[in-house]
């Protein structure tokens, strides 16, 4: 993956709701954890996103660009616009929850990340957690992957292990796979910003 030549990275980060693992990149790029990065800007599908205040209260310019019952080719190419506006470098899926445009991805081929809670290959697409707990998994965790036209089928980057315990319900499982999530994702982004190598 190439980064461009421009020495500071900028990164455009897209949510649905929450924003946790937007803040741990957002926190890890104020403390310098991620080197030669600045966030551009959040993007949110979903005007009640709470992870829009977050950003807010950090200083980040925030967009939201709801799907407006549009076709998602369309939809995607208002975010791209948005992005490219801001000369963003990298695309960070942190629980955005569609699928991206072919077009979307061409556009940022390789340079577009997301977050997954689970060790992938195993137990893509929603609910992860209860995919886990049902197969009677020992062992999950979480995975950073490159975004590609498949569901969270993309290229893996970097995963890290979470134990399942006998008595984990969904909620206790996800809090700590999501523990590791904050700490796995700025790892990541701060390899790719900084060109080294992926975390163990
Ligand atoms: C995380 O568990 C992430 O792995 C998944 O969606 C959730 C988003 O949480 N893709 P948050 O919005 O980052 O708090």
């Amino acid at each position: 993956m190439t980064l461009g030549t421009a020495s500071i990275k900028r990164l455009g980060i897209l949510i649905s709701g929450r924003g946790s693992n937007m803040v741990a990149l957002a926190e890890a790029v104020q403390a310098d954890r991620i080197p030669n990065a600045e966030i551009a800007i959040v993007i949110s599908d979903q005007p009640n996103a709470a992870g829009l205040a977050k950003a807010q209260e950090r200083g980040i310019e925030t967009l939201v660009i709801e799907r407006g019952g549009r076709a998602r080719a369309e939809h995607d190419r208002e975010i791209v616009s948005a992005l490219k506006a801001r000369a963003v470098d990298l695309v960070c899926l942190a629980g955005y929850m569609r699928m991206l445009s072919r077009d979307f991805i061409d556009a940022y081929r390789e340079r577009i990340l997301n977050i997954h809670p689970s060790l992938l290959p195993s137990f893509p697409g929603l609910d992860a957690q209860r995919q886990a707990l049902d197969a009677g998994a020992k062992v999950t965790g979480c995975s950073v992957h490159f975004v590609d036209e498949t569901l969270d089928g993309g290229p893996i980057i970097a995963r890290r292990t979470v134990p399942i315990n006998p008595d984990d319900t969904v909620e206790s499982l996800s809090a700590r796979i999501l523990i590791e999530e904050h700490k796995l994702y700025p790892k990541v982004v701060a390899m790719l910003t900084s060109g080294g190598e992926p975390p163990s």
